[in-house]
């Protein structure tokens, strides 16, 4: 190769650049060793020039790697990634080992065959990967702690609603009862006093059935997840009054008890979204749970929404992102198509089965 009369020589260009070079012979003699070279292996070029890359390669890999180095030559090839991606060790002068990409180049002079050894210092991106997956599977933890959390929370809220207020509503009932018996019969406005009181105890536990209820239903523990869907989708229509097809087939085998709350949540989520967001006239629930999968439609007829409005609320909506994050858990996967005045369509589906964590058995 000959440099143009303009272009500044070719060993400038491989001196300055910020990128080890290494160029050896045909014996894997080193031969040219640039100044990021020098600063990576922890050598000096005027006494490392003469010497076999080998001192370049830490021990296990000299072998092989000079195989590979001369089977290269063998090809006539002119440049080829080293490595086939994964990375390759380097030795420092201070025996410190460091992992690297490169590629490799060849040239032809009537000197003999030279090749040219292109690397990168990935020890910083190595540790910026573990640190991220580290972190991610640290946020992963977390998150399923937190949904743990969260249901169990929930669990507790509905037993005390159920135990404490539940019980002193019961004991209410009864003392009124005692009070009416000791009325006489001719006081007739204390009676009216009294069957209003029954009548606001008897709302009060409507309204506490139905808060326990949308907290957790018992159903999902006792009954399974179709029953607990069903009863979501009847309650739905019945608070709404929107026409909803629900076609739900759960069986023989039930979900696990975290792809059944999951489910459950997901339902409970799109119907709240329904009724907040969608004015739809019609509803479909599609769900069906087989041993190995699970797949879930939930789909409206109403305003929809534009994938831009949709993009811009994602970041601060906890619906749909915990709808995302709660499925991800699983490893399933959930897709949305929408479009303005187009409906709203809501669809996931996962493994049946997942394995409990040790904190959930419970
Ligand atoms: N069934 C639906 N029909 C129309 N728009 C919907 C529907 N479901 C969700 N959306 C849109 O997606 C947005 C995000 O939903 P979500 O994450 O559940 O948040 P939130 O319900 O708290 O607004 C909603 O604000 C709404 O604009
Ligand atoms: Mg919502």
């Amino acid at each position: 190769m000959t440099d143009s009369p303009s272009a500044p020589p070719l060993l400038d260009i491989i001196h300055s650049a910020t990128e080890p070079i290494i160029t050896i012979d045909e014996h894997q003699r080193i031969v040219m060793f640039n100044p990021a070279a020098e600063a990576v292996f922890l050598r000096q070029a005027d006494q490392t020039i003469g010497a076999s890359l080998d001192i370049l390669i830490p021990v296990r890999f000299r072998s092989v790697h000079a195989q590979h180095v001369s089977r290269f030559k063998d090809t006539g090839m002119s440049d080829r990634k080293m490595g086939l991606g994964a990375p390759l060790w380097g030795l420092r002068s201070n025996g410190e080992e460091f992992p690297m990409e490169a590629s490799i180049s060849q040239t032809r002079t009537e000197t003999g065959v030279f090749l040219s050894i292109f690397l990168r210092d990935i020890t910083e991106r190595q540790r910026i990967d573990q640190a991220l997956r580290a972190s991610r599977d640290e946020l992963t933890r977390l998150s399923n702690a937190l949904l743990h959390v969260r249901e169990q929370e929930k669990k507790h809220i509905v037993r005390e609603l159920h135990d404490d207020l539940g019980q002193s509503l019961t004991a209410l009932t009864m003392e009124l009862a005692q009070l009416e018996s000791n009325l006489r019969p001719d006081d007739a406005s204390a009676r009216d006093r009294v069957r209003a009181m029954r009548r606001v105890i008897k709302s009060t536990f409507a309204s506490l059935r139905r808060i326990a209820s949308d907290l957790r239903p018992v159903m999902l523990d006792d009954l399974g997840l179709a029953a607990a869907v069903e009863w979501l989708v009847a309650n739905f229509v019945s608070r709404y009054g929107i026409d909803t097809d629900a076609e739900i087939r759960v069986g023989p085998t039930e979900p696990s008890k975290r792809v059944a709350t999951t489910l459950f949540r997901v339902v409970q989520e799109a119907l709240t979204n329904i009724a907040k967001h969608a004015q739809a006239t019609k509803v479909q629930v599609r769900l069906a749970c087989d041993e190995t999968q699970c797949t879930l439609t939930v789909q409206d007829n109403g305003v929809g929404a534009a994938a831009e409005s949709l993009t811009k609320k994602l970041p601060m909506s906890l619906g749909l992102q915990g709808i995302r994050e709660r499925i991800r858990l699983l490893n399933g996967e959930v897709t949305i198509n929408t479009r303005n005045r187009g409906g709203f369509r809501l669809d996931a589906q996962m493994p049946a089965q997942h394995p409990e964590s040790p904190w959930e058995a419970s």
